[in-house]
């Protein structure tokens, strides 16, 4: 308690991302009155100031450098708290330009999409992208504390309530089985956003996020691999070819489906196994099959398999990928066969041309497993 400096009055600055204050009106009002209210153990500097949401305010140094003034500007000591209310891009800027002030002042996050309540913001990362690269700047700092309020989430567009279920998804197939379990058993319930299904869905994977930070032995990712990252060597290669056409969800989708099939043709998992997931992700009305995923390069090559040298870039020359060996359980691989690849990409093909039947098999599948 000493420690934190708990008896002195401590000084806090909120950030807000733009949809969050346009959604959400009087918010910006009641984080005052919530200051007032407690005006003789924190004071709240100046009224919350809003950031754009999404990628933009961490596209470059220009919003990070805004949010590092109004810091110095107080000034804010290390005892100081910086709250962020927003998406995980908003979370990343505030929290990268927190964490250079002073060597770090103390951060609070409020995520409000399904994504960053579930992932982005319960690690200890921050990011902002540069030359044109995703997260090339960053910092590792773990927030002060993480407050997931699920009411934000009453005003996310369906899309992006997608995008937090295909990184659930992920979660589940490669950590836990019976998370996998309960999402494919939900597929009609995830469709029509059940909150109370919902609910279960960010604390599970919330949880299982945490549990990979404290128990890895790599919070910080000195080593390698990135076990978290499944799918994500075609993900990101999917998602910049379609110029973000795509959301970073949608991409992960497919990429699990790809690495699925891929599993499956190894027998890490079964055929059963891989047409549950895939049946359950067309259901959830993720499209596997854009076009991305049948560009050839000059020389013939699938377009996707970039990814991969990209991915080995990332992870400083040597190549990590992680399968799914049983839903619930991974390990890596330190090469992926092109051919191999190739047949994926043909069985997704396949699978979209019976879509239809694809569907039908999932959702009665999913009534059956909770009769
Ligand atoms: N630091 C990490 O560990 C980590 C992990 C995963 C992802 N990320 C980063 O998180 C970002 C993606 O985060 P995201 O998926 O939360 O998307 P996002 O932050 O880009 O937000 C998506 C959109 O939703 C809006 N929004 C936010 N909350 C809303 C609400 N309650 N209602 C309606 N609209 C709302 C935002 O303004 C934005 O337009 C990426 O930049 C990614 O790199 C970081
Ligand atoms: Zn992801």
């Amino acid at each position: 308690m000493i420690r934190l400096g708990e008896k002195r009055r401590q000084r806090a600055i909120v950030f807000v991302d733009s949809a969050v204050a346009r959604m959400h009106p009087g918010l910006e009002r009641r984080i005052q009155s919530y200051f007032r209210a407690h005006s003789d153990r924190i004071r709240l500097v100046e009224a919350p100031r809003v950031l754009p949401g999404g990628e933009p305010v961490k596209q470059d140094f220009r919003v990070p450098l805004q949010i590092i003034r109004a810091i110095v500007r107080h000034p804010l000591c290390r005892h100081s708290y910086v709250v962020g209310v927003g998406g995980g891009a908003v979370l990343d800027a505030v929290g990268f330009a927190a964490s250079l002030v002073h060597r770090g002042l103390r951060v609070i996050r409020l995520p409000t999409t399904a994504l960053a309540q579930a992932d982005a913001g319960v690690g200890v990362k921050t990011g902002i992208n540069f030359d044109g690269r995703k997260n090339l700047l960053g910092t590792f700092a773990p927030p002060f504390a993480v407050l997931n309020d699920l009411d934000f989430l009453e005003t996310l567009s369906d899309r992006e309530w997608n995008d937090g279920i295909a990184e659930a998804f992920k979660v589940a197939i490669i950590r836990s089985a019976p998370f996998f379990r309960f999402l494919t058993t939900h597929l009609a319930d995830l469709r029509r956003r059940d909150p109370l299904i919902l609910e279960q869905l960010v604390r599970r994977c919330a949880a299982l996020h945490l549990a990979h930070i404290r128990r890895s032995g790599d919070a910080f990712e000195m080593g390698s691999a990135r076990p978290l990252d499944f799918a994500h060597w075609s993900a990101h290669k999917i998602e910049v070819m379609s110029r973000h056409r795509l959301s970073h969800g949608e991409a992960v989708a497919c990429g699990m489906a790809l690495d699925c099939l891929y599993a499956s043709e190894h027998g890490w998992i079964s055929r059963e196994d891989c047409a549950t997931v895939c049946r359950a992700l067309i259901a959830l009305g993720f499209n596997l099959w854009p076009s991305e995923l049948r560009r050839r390069k000059r020389d013939g090559s699938l377009a996707i398999l970039g990814g991969l040298a990209d991915f080995r870039e990332h992870l400083g020359g040597e190549l990590h990928v992680t399968f799914p060996r049983g839903i619930g359980r991974k390990f890596e691989v330190n090469a992926v066969e092109p051919s191999g690849v190739g047949r994926a990409v043909k069985g997704l093909w396949r699978m979209s041309r019976k879509k239809a039947q694809v569907i039908v098999a999932a959702i009665s599948r999913s009534r059956m497993g909770r009769a």
